[in-house]
């Protein structure tokens, strides 16, 4: 799994090394949280055509899911796109998806996000709804603090493949399995420019903080980072066996 993926560098990055990866390392399955995809903010089809053309089969999203309008009629189609579970009732879009025997879920932290409903009761009643339909399930946690997702981590441990972090756009050294056979890692971080503050241009973002005016935040150029995490899960138990982050830099 690819970990939020930040405008055109961010695309260029998973366009550079998803197919390398796919071969290298015989993936089965490959997921991008894409919600940065479109200029920094938010998804549009051509960005998510970008991805799956990349080799990318299970798209996920948080926060920023909507931003760009355009993309709001696409997750109501079969597309293997996906949002946090847990917004309201009535919010387009689907939580959770199966590709290839693994059933994705996404779902969205609430300490300093967006106030959305209770992620660890949202997954219960999801795991009890269609649980039962594969053992491999590997969930997107989109949070901001590390509290938040270690207690989801350790919430979940035995009863998903997969705990997987995103949202902060910096990867964690924290990757493990834990006691019970859960893979997890408290942030994948991100693909998009290596010099920039979280994918944006450091001036702007320092424009914001030291005058608390808004002004637009631009996308960073440069060298691309590519953060990612290898997952190996037994299919028959969907126990994970490992986590391994693998990171990649580009020109
Ligand atoms: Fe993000
Ligand atoms: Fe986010």
């Amino acid at each position: 799994m690819v970990g939020d993926v930040v405008g055109k560098p961010g695309l260029k990055a998973v366009r550079e090394f998803v197919p390398k990866l796919r071969t290298e390392l015989k993936l089965d399955l490959v997921i991008a949280n894409g919600e940065n995809t479109a200029n920094g903010i938010g998804m549009t089809p051509d960005t998510v055509q970008d991805l799956y053309g990349s080799g990318v089969d299970v798209i996920t999203s948080g926060n920023h899911a909507w931003s760009k309008r355009e993309i709001i009629p696409y997750p109501e189609s079969e597309l293997p796109l996906i949002r946090p579970m847990n917004y309201p009732p009535g919010v387009p879009g689907h939580g959770y998806t199966f590709c290839k025997g693994a059933l994705v879920v996404n779902i969205m932290g609430r300490v300093f996000m967006p106030s959305v409903d209770d992620p660890f009761r949202a997954l219960d009643g999801l795991l009890e709804e269609v649980g039962h339909r594969t053992k491999v399930v590997i969930v997107d946690a989109h949070t901001e603090a590390t509290s938040e997702i270690g207690a989801l981590g350790w919430y979940f441990d035995g009863r998903v493949s997969a705990v997987l972090g995103t949202h902060t756009h910096i990867g964690t050294t924290d990757g493990r399995v834990l006691p019970k056979g859960t893979a997890f890692i408290s942030d994948i971080g991100m693909a998009g420019p290596r010099d920039s503050v979280i994918g944006n241009v450091p001036e702007d973002v320092l424009k914001r903080f030291m005058t608390q005016l808004y002004s637009p935040l631009g996308v960073a150029d440069g060298p691309v980072i590519f953060s990612s995490v290898l997952l190996d899960i037994d299919a028959n138990t969907g126990k994970a066996k490992s986590i391994q982050r693998i990171d990649r830099e580009a020109p």
